[in-house]
């Protein structure tokens, strides 16, 4: 569905993405993880057409993500940025109904949309009317997400969707997420820096270090049989406090 072939993406002396190869198959969920600063938002922005690679190119479907083809593709991904985005000054009714409005749908066919995906991220109709503020961390989320899948993309870029909440919050969402991509087929390329996040999420693994790939496929695989130091060193410094 999305594919990354030999991108490079530099920043002043920082080179952020180094020659990537990656592909996300349809249906699939693609789960990028790293330490902070490994390219991992750059990678997503690739995606959506936010940052453009200074070298190698991006495919949709095939096709070279460019300008022709940009807004098309645009509105067939859900694009979920890391601290959820939220605009404060709106309530979350406008906040999830910005790009329809833009888009000139009916309020009413707005509407019925909201109600469906209220149903599915299991939010209280009662919210809608508020403010992002006014909400717990978990609630936000969910709102962010309900935004990026208003037009009911093929493709869901989630940039640490469960970055800062607590952790029985947090493992709340994970099984809603893993429900709700599944039940909708969803494309799914998914950033996070938590291992076992990962391991539940993941159809497949990619850990990045300084912009690089180091280890890439089945989660299992990454954990009994890490490449070399770095993957090592990542794996050993997650494990379970408990193990
Ligand atoms: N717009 C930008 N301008 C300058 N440097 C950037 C920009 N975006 C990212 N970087 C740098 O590129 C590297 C990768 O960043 P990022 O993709 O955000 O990493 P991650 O999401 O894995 O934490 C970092 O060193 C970051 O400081
Ligand atoms: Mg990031």
């Amino acid at each position: 569905m999305i594919e990354l072939r030999q991108v490079s993406k530099r920043f002043g002396h920082q080179l952020a993405v180094d020659a990537i190869d990656l592909t996300c198959p349809k249906g699939q969920t693609q789960v990028l993880i790293g330490t902070s600063g490994c390219g991992k938002s750059t990678l997503l922005r690739m995606m959506v057409g936010l940052v453009t690679p200074d070298s190698g190119s991006v495919l949709f479907e095939g096709e070279p993500l460019d300008e022709l083809t940009l807004d098309s593709v645009r509105q067939r991904i859900g694009y979920m940025i890391q601290e959820g985005g939220l605009f404060p000054h709106l309530t979350v009714r406008e906040n999830i109904a910005i790009v329809p409005r833009y888009l000139r749908w009916q309020p009413s066919e707005s509407d019925v949309r909201i109600k469906e995906l209220l149903e599915l991220t299991q939010l209280p109709i009662a919210l809608l009317d508020r403010y992002p503020r006014q909400l717990s961390g978990g609630q936000r989320q969910r709102v962010s997400l309900m935004r990026a899948l208003m037009l009911d993309p093929d493709v869901m870029l989630l940039d640490e969707p469960l970055g800062d909440l607590d952790p029985m919050i947090r493992a709340e969402l994970q099984q809603d997420l893993r429900i709700i991509f599944r039940e909708l087929g969803k494309t799914v390329v998914l950033v996070t820096h938590d291992l076992a996040e990962a391991g539940f999420l993941a159809d497949r693994v990619t850990l990045l270090s300084h912009g690089k790939i180091v280890q890439q496929g089945d989660f299992s695989e990454l954990i009994a049989n890490p490449v070399d130091e770095f993957a090592a060193k990542f794996v050993q410094a997650q494990r379970p406090v408990f193990a």
